[in-house]
């Protein structure tokens, strides 16, 4: 059996290895597979995963994890980076080490980062996140993996999972420094999605735990020092993956996909789709405390990610996300459900919400603009997704950016060839307008089985990416990511 120590350190293997496609030369919109003379499934079809059949889907083609912990210099670029792309475009995800996991959601975290600066793409380099977990080759479905999301606040790099503290993490070689705990004030798991007020730079995030209390909320101020902690009284566990903040709320999502422990003692997975629960949205002043929340009722649902949250000019709560009409149908390997964007309005003074579809587009990994968390915001981005069965997952096909002003869809798409992750927007300068920026992309190229960073101008998504970083390897689709302007 292999150790940590045996993992390999590969330097310096040559981008040039690497053969140039039809597609990277810059995209006119089409297909860039068709007449390829390769079989490439219609659009609303799932993929086929190469690999043993007999394995989940999560550990074959590029959900599979890689091995080496490598480091490489002067990547190739096809296009020009934008030369004020100055930074670091981190991601995180599910990398399986030594054992496989059993379930997506429970691989190893694994770091993948790219160094931007002067218009070139300095580095690559990708590293486990050292958890307890990983060192200790913990192949169950509980430990703290580390592996969801990354944040950068109060000048620390923290690494994310639900079901745990985050992890410290040096952003000069992405080595792990340890659990953190905010002075050891830390009560309970961080969870993965914290909310950045982009106004007073505080840190909001609620943690939801299996056993009482269910639920907590905490807020950190822009130095990193915690500021309160309460715990929320909720009738089940229930997962709550997001939470949105906006200048007067904190935003819950209480949706029926909840814990039941008992069902571990057969080995299973102790999360299960449960709409006799029923769906609601708490809000909490920001003002106030646990005990002032007020909820209310929506149709049975669930969702992972939303876009944002704001009051609109009428005083009501305007939520926007990704929703799906139910989880987990056929048990907790199965995401073949596609997700509508969709806004849910509540009014707090007659007592009632509203909700709709955005669009009728199926998108998942939504993004706006930052600067805009909290306020009533112009553009909606993210990835198109479709065609899924229980074998594969639905799968990312596309990038999207909705004008809600215009109610434009731009989007760019390369048929099955070029699987996107999420696409993080980043602002052509800090006073840019909405949405004058870049979005970045990890993306996956099927007939090469290598992956690329895309940077597409966010107001011209249809043209395609206007730079193409070449990775050396393929990076495994993972979770999220983040953007981490260069100091000074
Ligand atoms: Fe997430």
């Amino acid at each position: 059996m292999k150790t940590r120590r045996q993992v390999i350190k590969e330097m310096g293997v040559g981008a040039t290895l690497l053969m140039s496609t039809p597609y990277l030369n810059g995209c006119d919109g089409n297909n860039p597979v068709r007449g390829s003379g390769l079989d490439w499934r219609p659009l609303d079809q799932a993929p086929v995963l190469p690999g043993d059949t007999t394995e989940p889907w999560w550990l074959r083609g590029n959900y599979s994890p890689i091995e080496a912990e490598t480091e490489f210099f002067d990547l190739e670029v096809i296009g020009s980076i934008p030369p004020e792309l100055e930074g670091t475009f981190l991601r995180n995800g599910p990398n399986p080490y030594d054992a496989p996991s059993g379930h997506w959601f429970f691989g190893d975290g694994m770091l993948h980062a790219v160094e931007f600066a002067d218009g070139r793409a300095i580095s690559y380099k990708n590293r486990y996140i050292n958890t307890i977990a990983f060192q200790e080759k913990f192949n169950g479905i509980l430990g703290n993996r580390g592996n969801t999301a990354v944040v950068y606040h109060g000048d620390r790099l923290l690494t994310l999972y639900e079901g745990g503290a985050p992890h410290q993490v040096s952003l000069t070689d992405l080595t792990t420094m340890g659990e953190y705990h905010f002075g050891d004030q830390l009560l309970g798991p961080m969870g993965a999605h914290p909310r950045i007020d982009p106004v007073s730079d505080e840190l909001w995030f609620i943690g939801y735990s299996p056993a009482p209390p269910y639920l907590r909320y905490t807020v950190v101020d822009s130095q990193g020092q915690m500021l309160r902690s309460e715990a929320i009284d909720i009738p089940a566990a229930t997962m709550m993956h997001d939470c949105q903040l906006t200048a007067d709320n904190l935003v819950i999502f209480d949706f029926p996909v909840a814990f039941d422990l008992s069902l571990l003692s057969d080995g299973g997975f102790p999360i299960e789709w449960r709409p006799q629960l029923g769906s609601r949205i708490g809000l909490m002043p920001r003002s106030g405390s646990a005990s002032d929340i007020r909820w209310f009722e929506v149709n049975n649902s669930y969702m992972f990610h939303s876009f944002n949250a704001y009051t609109d000019g009428e005083g009501r709560t305007v939520i926007e996300g990704c929703r799906y009409s139910q989880l987990w149908g056929q048990g907790p390997a199965d995401f073949s459900s596609a997700g509508t964007i969709w806004r849910w309005t509540i009014d707090p003074v007659s007592g009632t919400v509203s909700e709709g579809p955005i669009e009728d587009v199926s998108m998942e990994f939504p993004v706006i603009d930052a600067r805009k968390q909290g306020m009533a915001h112009r553009y909606n981005f993210g990835l198109l997704q479709r065609g899924a069965t229980p074998e594969y997952p639905v799968h990312p096909y596309g990038i999207a950016a909705i004008d809600r002003q215009t109610g434009r869809v731009d989007q760019w798409e390369q048929g099955h060839a070029v699987q996107p992750d999420e696409a993080l927007f980043i602002p052509a300068s800090p006073d840019s307008a909405e949405g004058e920026g870049y979005l970045m992309s990890v993306i996956y190229d099927r007939r090469e089985d290598r992956s690329e960073v895309a940077i597409l101008n966010a107001q011209d998504v249809s043209k395609g990416p206007i730079a193409r970083v070449k990775l050396p390897r393929r990076v495994p689709f993972g979770f999220h990511g983040t953007w981490i302007p260069k100091a000074g």
